[in-house]
């Protein structure tokens, strides 16, 4: 059954999807000329899908009702082109007006191919391969009928026990950046303007907006306390950069700002979205975020509604508050038509920059699925990104004297040691919805494919994941189970022991959970689980060579690992091609190149820790950490075990001083800073050469580093290479105390190096 209106949408199927914006308005001005109220409002609801079949009888699904009734403006959580098909059958075909539906998912990092975790991802410091990453995950979402995906989640994070900084770029807002730009061209398309016209680019939804990765205590959904100045000098950057990108979306995060919960505030949605940056698209709540106002205590669910639309809300996420009560809210008064119009003509607009009102199945190709998910390419792409992200924490000899343990050989024997060596689904990492969990290896399976009848490779669990089984129960769930060993832990142990004794090499896959990390799994011990410390003690003291293989989320605190410990590598979790990419790296066929993107505490009583961090009137030297009436601890230095930054390689690189060309500059310069590096050691390598600029004196404090400028440099052995930056007025801006964007004249120090500790420094003046 077709309305006149769903005729009236077909006939526009010809119109190009990058039609001018003009034609774009008159074409919603008309189609919301035939709305009721209620179907705009419906317009502005999006409830996630509970899991049952859509095809058949598609109707008898809750949501499928409501689709049909108008009162659904996008779906989330609804996966499978045919299910995609007949939802959006429904909506054009079945529903009065034939408004095409969206279809949203968590497409965070891959979907059926799962690329590394985010924070592993930003660790690669290459935004061809984020790009690259987004772009596949982009093509499989889309050949599956998902066209919006809840990604790039850019929230700053500098508090470890926050199970979500596994989720972002880490703790730099110049590099956070960077990252939310790559990622927004993977998942639209590399050119503005072209952008979301092939039905492999989805639109990208920038998250969660604003400073959820400042909520107090590192502890989810709690409270943000900060300056102005700081959120626009700190926290705010990456956001801003993906909607210059052109991020089609944002969503409103579940924290406060200034006792406003994000999702009504009209400070935040408003002002600051709309009328400083000009944002064009829609804003969606967070899951439930809109109820959750209930719980915050600013007032009922009609109360909230109408002040989140009022605020700038556009789209309510599964709370139903606006279908529940805006009308109400109308008629009452309580909320304008001209705030609901507001609300939908955005939600249009973004169907129409999608191309859906010109094709509503563009997304909805059955014939994709086949050869474009989970393909040989993409896994080979995931294989390659993967092993660009590890993070060579150290690698020392076993015995002094000898050669650094790795890479290993491929030959003799090596036992895979720990809970993490072979459990299949716990390689994605958190968010990977829509993984495989069990379409491919295991660390050991990986390990014995890649080195078949060259090494042998042994395996024993060692022990659970931890000792208490209900914290476990907390830690490996949504199938990541990792099976709990009945064993006692001596049992574990003594296999494991017998299996080491067999080996020439350990290597010990240890660290967290997949589910360890991510949404809802803080913690405030981040040193390895006890019952894996104790394993960990037990195999070094065999004397045998151990490589710690760290499977984490987030930073965690290692001051024993890393004293006692002769090799560890930080592969994060890689993704569905983890057990590859780490075989690669462990046996050199990949020289490791990740630098950190936050910084590895020494203990949890020291967070945040972070290297752009401000000097205070009472800075320590850098000689003596502790000097009494100065800042610092009694118990423990300031520097972080690890800094932002920092990794190692099979080879090394040496740093030139810094050259510039000129030592002064006046507004509007530039200049050029340029070092010279050298790979000094005898295998081929990528650095990542990191630029820092201090500003000496400022009319507000200043940090005493701020990432500037980044370039990855690949070196073959023994060969050098001039690596300039160029420094412009621009690069030394900042937000002063009235949030004007300055550059004051003065000194500033511009450092390089391989890691924010470790510089070169020069000094130049801006006059
Ligand atoms: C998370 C978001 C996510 C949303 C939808 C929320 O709980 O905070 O990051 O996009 O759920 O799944």
């Amino acid at each position: 059954m077709k309305t006149p209106l769903t005729l009236t949408l077909l006939a526009v199927a010809a119109f190009s999807v990058a039609a001018p914006k003009t034609e774009m308005n008159a074409f919603i001005d008309d189609l919301m000329g035939k709305m009721t109220v209620e179907e705009k409002i419906g317009q502005l609801n999006l409830p996630t899908f509970s899991g049952e079949i859509v095809t058949g009888q598609a109707t008898n699904n809750g949501v499928a009702q409501a689709v049909v009734k108008g009162q659904v403006g996008g779906v989330f959580n609804l996966t499978g082109v045919e299910r995609v098909r007949e939802m959006q059958r429904l909506a054009v075909e079945e529903s009065r007006l034939g408004i095409p539906l969206i279809f949203g998912l968590d497409v965070v990092h891959g979907y059926e191919t799962t690329l590394p975790i985010p924070l592993a991802l930003s660790c690669s410091w290459d935004m061809d391969a984020i790009e690259r990453s987004a772009h596949i995950a982009a093509t499989e979402a889309s050949a599956d009928g998902i066209c919006w995906t809840f990604s790039p989640m850019v929230d700053i994070s500098r508090d470890p026990r926050w199970g979500r900084v596994a989720e972002g770029g880490g703790e730099d807002p110049f590099l956070g950046s960077a990252i939310a730009q790559a990622m927004v061209r993977g998942y639209q398309g590399p050119d503005k303007a072209t952008q979301l016209q092939a039905n492999n680019q989805i639109m990208a939804c920038v998250k969660h907006f604003a400073l959820y990765g400042a909520s107090e205590a590192g502890r989810d959904y709690n409270p943000v306390d900060m300056s102005r100045i700081r959120m626009y000098n700190e926290y705010l950057p990456p956001y801003r950069a993906a909607l210059e990108a052109g991020a089609g979306s944002v969503m409103s995060s579940f924290n406060e700002i200034d006792g406003v919960p994000a999702t009504a505030n009209r400070w935040l949605l408003t002002k600051l979205l709309r009328e400083e940056w000009g944002f064009g698209g829609f804003v969606v709540s967070d899951y439930t975020s809109l109820s959750e106002m209930i719980d915050h205590g600013i007032g009922d669910l009609q109360t909230v509604s109408a002040r989140a639309l009022r605020a700038g809300l556009d789209m309510d996420m599964v709370s139903h508050g606006f279908v529940r009560t805006l009308k109400k809210s109308l008629d009452e008064g309580k909320v304008s038509q001209a705030e609901i119009d507001r609300a939908c003509r955005r939600i249009l607009e973004a169907k129409w920059k999608l191309g859906l009102f010109a094709d509503p199945y563009k997304y909805c190709d059955p014939t994709r699925r086949q050869k474009e998910i989970f393909s040989p390419e993409h896994r080979a792409a995931a294989r390659e990104i993967a092993s660009k992200c590890f993070v060579l924490l150290k690698n020392a000899p076993a015995k002094p004297g000898q050669a650094p343990i790795l890479p290993l050989r491929k030959q003799g024997t090596v036992a895979v040691v720990g809970p993490l060596a072979d459990s299949r689904a716990n390689m994605h990492g958190t968010w990977s919805v829509s993984a495989k969990l069990d379409a491919c290896p295991s660390l050991v399976e990986g390990l014995r494919e890649l080195t078949k009848g060259q090494v042998e490779i042994l395996y024993a669990k060692g022990s659970n994941l931890m000792d208490d089984p209900a914290y476990e129960h907390r830690a490996t769930l949504f199938g990541r189970s990792l099976h709990r060993d009945n064993r006692t832990a001596q049992q574990l142990l003594d296999e494991a022991l017998a299996t080491a004794a067999k080996a020439d090499v350990i290597v010990a896959a240890l660290g967290e959970s997949s589910e360890m990390n991510g949404e809802c799994a803080c913690r405030t011990d981040l040193g390895l689980p006890d019952a894996q410390r104790r394993l960990l003690e037990a195999l070094l003291k065999t004397g045998k060579p151990v490589v710690l293989t760290l499977f984490t989320g987030r930073p965690l605190t290692l001051q024993w690992e890393h004293a006692n410990v002769p090799a560890i590598l930080c592969v994060w979790f890689g993704g569905s091609e983890t057990a590859y990419a780490v075989g690669d790296v462990l046996f050199g066929d990949v020289n490791p190149s990740g630098k950190l993107t936050m910084t590895f505490p020494k203990n949890v009583g020291q967070i945040p820790l972070f290297y752009n961090h401000k000097n205070t009137g009472r800075p320590i030297t850098a000689k003596q950490w502790f000097t009494k009436y100065r800042s610092n601890y009694i118990d423990v230095d300031n520097d972080p075990l690890y800094p932002f930054g920092y990794g190692l390689s099979y080879t090394t690189f040496h740093y030139g001083n810094i050259r510039l060309d000129k030592t002064t500059i006046a507004p509007g310069e530039a200049l050029t800073a340029t070092v010279t590096i050298t790979n000094a050691g005898d295998r081929d390598g990528a650095e990542v050469v990191q630029l820092y600029i201090r500003d000496r004196v400022g009319s507000v404090t200043r940090p005493v580093k701020e990432l500037k400028g980044f370039r990855k440099v690949f070196l073959k052995a023994g060969e050098s290479r001039d690596v300039s930056f160029a420094i412009t007025e621009e690069l030394l801006k900042f937000y002063d105390y009235d949030l004007n964007h300055v550059a004051e004249p003065g000194d500033f120090d511009v450092m390089i190096g391989g890691d924010s500790h470790n510089v070169k420094s020069a000094r130049f003046t801006l006059r």
